[in-house]
């Protein structure tokens, strides 16, 4: 099919999320490989967001897609109630790499299928109602995962399910508490915590709800010891501790999990992405003993037609073969530091970058229209000041994809990306951050 007529048929018929349909003019994608796209025109792209953080092990793998085909040439998909090889192997290994006793695997299409089951899971568990989460978060898109969000994602979908409380939790280059960076901030933060609960009635909490390092609200990397407080107000208190691991999970970070940095166990765990590094979508729900044991004699409620899908789960099981026999959990770690050393230039240079974040092969240029006092640059007002789509135009000239929004430019490439590669990629990010200093003053 020629390009003008794959464009055509587009915007007749396909419907773009987030956006009115006005204005959506997207590029054409004809092939990928490893770290990079090409367009229809055979333009090539840098991919330096792997997709939109999925794509772990980069494009076209051969071992996933000769792992797919043979799968496919077997059947692809059974209904849920029967076991496969590929179901019973992925389980497996999801729990072999899940931190403490997280090995008893619920599988869904995604992440947000993952956070509702999680939030009926612990809901159920405990026989308790309020659901808790940041403000500063994303959970995904469904009803009860957009209303845990905390950004304005979240506003168009109000009123959302009943019983979810918002806290404020770690954001140290804002510091909603007022607390200096590398103080006890992080201390803070779990002191009001602590009050709101008390004051909420702790018996009617569920669960607390966290990415251990947020997301798309930025990169938000807690202080030391905050995790480990929030676990132990979650014990004192009989609440469940569920991590989203969707993001910062296989890899992402320099670890199997973020929270690995922490050395804290969730109760419940969910996952999605790079669990097959978008191959094919997939998500899970993933329980600890506790968890287990309590539903071991009483039904979980929840299902899904396509629950364990025979030929998702032969991709991730490849999939996690890739992690382990490319080393890219240690890959991301260390070409993660160089990754943040080159940012660091950026921050240096350029007076509309704010601060950088960066933990593993994943980054966050928070942008800024004064140093000095952390004004934002656009903030919420993005879209009407034109400041990340300005950026994405120049970058997409220049042949970098990225994915940025607010005052946010997020970086995760495939963890496979060479040294060269960042080198190549930060100098056309340098290059377009051009655009952003200019806005300044405007
Ligand atoms: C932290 C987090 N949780 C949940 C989700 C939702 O996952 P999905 O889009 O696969 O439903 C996302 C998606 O970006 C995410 O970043």
């Amino acid at each position: 099919m020629k390009k003008d007529e794959i464009k055509k048929l587009d915007r007749q018929h396909v419907i773009y999320p987030w956006k009115a349909q006005r204005g959506v003019d997207p590029i054409v994608i004809d092939r990928a490989e490893g770290i990079h796209f090409w367009d229809a025109d055979g333009k090539r792209y840098i991919d330096f967001c792997a997709g939109l953080l999925c794509i772990n092990i980069g494009h076209g793998n051969q071992h996933v897609l000769g792992a797919m085909k043979e799968q496919m040439a077997k059947f692809t998909y059974v209904p849920p109630s029967f076991a496969t090889e590929p179901k019973s192997r992925l389980a497996g290994m999801i729990s072999e790499v899940t931190p403490g006793d997280l090995d008893h695997v619920f599988f869904t299409n995604a992440g947000a299928e993952a956070i509702e089951n999680a939030i009926k899971a612990a809901r159920k568990f405990t026989g308790r109602h309020k659901i808790y989460s940041r403000w500063r978060s994303y959970h995904g898109a469904t009803a009860g995962a957009i209303t845990l969000t905390g950004d304005p994602r979240r506003w168009y979908a109000e009123p959302g399910i009943p019983g979810v409380v918002k806290f404020f939790g770690p954001y140290c280059y804002r510091c909603p508490f007022g607390c200096e960076r590398g103080s006890s901030g992080g201390m803070q933060c779990l002191e009001t915590l602590k009050t709101q609960i008390m004051l909420d009635g702790p018996k009617t909490i569920a669960a607390i709800f966290i990415e251990p390092i947020v997301g798309t609200n930025g990169i938000l990397i807690p202080p030391d010891g905050y995790m480990k407080g929030l676990r132990q107000i979650c014990d004192e208190n009989g609440i469940l501790l569920v991590l989203d691991e969707v993001m910062s999970g296989w890899g992402r970070t320099g670890k199997w999990f973020g929270i690995q940095h922490d050395e804290v166990v969730a109760d419940i765990m969910v996952t999605a992405k790079g669990l097959t590094s978008g191959y094919v979508q997939l998500g899970a729900m993933i329980w600890s003993k506790k968890i287990w044991d309590h539903f071991y004699d009483h039904p979980f409620v929840g299902g899904l037609t396509y629950l364990g899908h025979a030929l998702a789960c032969a991709t991730g099981v490849a999939n996690v073969e890739v992690y382990r026999s490319e080393s890219l959990i240690e890959k991301s770690r260390i070409n993660g530091e160089y990754l943040g050393q080159k940012l660091k230039e950026l921050l240096e240079k350029h007076p509309s970058v704010g601060d950088v974040r960066c933990r593993g092969l994943w980054a966050c240029i928070e942008l800024t229209s004064d140093k000095e006092t952390k004004a934002p640059l656009a903030g919420f007002a993005d879209t009407r000041m034109n400041v990340s789509s300005g950026l994405l135009k120049r970058l997409y000239e220049m042949g970098l994809h990225l994915f940025a929004k607010w005052d946010f430019i997020f970086i995760a490439p495939p963890l496979i990306i060479t040294r060269d590669e960042i080198d190549e990629a930060v100098s056309i990010l340098d290059e377009a951050l051009e655009y952003t200093d200019s806005l300044i003053g405007k």
